[in-house]
């Protein structure tokens, strides 16, 4: 049965996929309170549709930090695509490409950053975790600029790694033959056998993760690259003014899909508050709970200049590897061209708040 929204392609990933891998993938950290939260939160609000509007010429292209899209939709930075597809993020770069879209590779990106590169034919950015060995940070910074990667992404909602009881109940470990290619094998040997009572991933974080990071550190890889500098897994308008204040590029409104701190609010609704603390033209990204170009439509309205979505990519590589990520992609920006026409918004700066109704459970 032909897959026509990206919904669509979860359970028919989750029957491809072996099942602790889907749980990686899938789960959340402690309750996954969060984790359904941010899927719910879409459901506080309906779309006002303007009607009578000339939707002739919709179009939601747009230059995010310089990098020009077709759509304003990434794919968020996802360690190891290639636990999903042998071809890996080099398949998600080529579906990208395809689709006008951002690629955000990241730091255990299962491919090097060449190979990503050679791939792209559209916009790439980097993410980076904050290693304890700032010269493995500085050289992946090197390699990303000679590769002609267009921006870093700092994630920095991971001092430690949010319990995922899935994947310590499943003793979850990265498969041998799955690789965070870019980063020196001795550095990534816990992440294939985790120490007892800790998944690989978690322990991998607490021996590489410098959890003494704070916001004076920035300085030193802002003098190391001139790439614009987004932060990920902003939440709050009190950070989201310390990262203008230290120089930051963009935010990303994420609470990394409710991997991290299980508890913490939505991301839709952390959205308006940190749109509000930084300047107008200021690009703040939104990630989490992201499921069809209605959701899209809805964080653009909100505020938000572009999105960025995650699992739903990695359920398009699982089943049908570069073409069914570039389903997915298309799918969600031609949801989003539709849903603007049918709301008789057809420029992006034309979807903002009045584009809604606070629905609040009540319809
Ligand atoms: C992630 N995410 C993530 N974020 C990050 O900054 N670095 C990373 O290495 C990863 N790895 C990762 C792996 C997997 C399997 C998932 C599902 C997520 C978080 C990701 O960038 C993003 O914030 C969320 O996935 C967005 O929520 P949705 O779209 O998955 O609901």
């Amino acid at each position: 049965m032909a897959l026509l929204a990206p919904a669509e392609f979860e359970s028919a990933a989750r029957a491809r996929l072996p099942a602790d891998v889907w749980d990686f993938i899938a789960g959340g950290s402690g309750a996954e309170s969060t984790l359904a939260a941010n899927l719910a939160q879409f459901g506080d609000y309906a779309l006002r549709p303007r009607v009578l509007v000339d939707v002739a010429g919709c179009d939601p292209s747009l230059t995010l930090l310089g990098s020009e899209l077709r759509a304003p939709i990434g794919v968020a930075p996802m360690a190891y695509h290639r636990l999903v597809d042998p071809e890996g993020e080099v398949a998600t770069a080529r579906a990208t490409g395809r689709t006008g879209t951002l690629l955000i590779a990241g730091i255990f990106a299962s491919r090097t950053l060449e190979e990503i590169s050679a791939a792209a034919e559209g916009p790439l950015w980097l993410q980076l975790y904050w290693l304890r060995r700032r010269d493995v940070l500085a050289g992946l910074v090197e390699r990303a600029e000679a590769a002609g990667y267009r921006a870093l992404v700092l994630t920095v909602d991971a001092p430690r790694i949010g319990r995922r009881l899935r994947d310590l109940r499943n003793g979850f470990a990265v498969p041998a033959d799955v690789r965070a290619v870019n980063l020196d094998p001795e550095l990534m040997r816990a992440s294939h056998h985790g120490d007892a009572g800790a998944s690989g991933i978690e322990t991998h974080a607490r021996e590489q993760f410098d959890p003494s990071l704070t916001w004076a550190d920035l300085a030193w890889l802002r003098e190391r690259s001139r790439l614009p500098l987004v932060l990920k897994g902003i939440l709050t308008a009190e950070d989201a003014r310390l990262a203008v204040e230290h120089g930051a590029d963009a935010v990303v409104v994420s609470n990394h899909g409710g991997r991290q701190l299980d508890g913490a609010l939505p991301s839709l609704a952390a959205l308006p508050e940190v749109v509000d603390a930084v300047p107008p033209e200021f690009p703040v990204l939104f990630d989490g709970g992201v499921r069809s170009g209605a959701d899209v439509a809805v964080a653009l309205a909100l505020g938000a200049r572009a999105v960025l979505v995650g699992r739903p990519v990695l359920w398009g590589l699982a089943v049908g590897g570069e073409d069914g990520a570039a389903q997915v992609l298309d799918q969600l920006s031609s949801e989003l061209t539709h849903t603007m026409a049918l709301l008789g918004r057809p420029r992006l700066r034309g979807l903002d708040r009045g584009a809604l109704s606070e629905r609040a459970g009540r319809y």
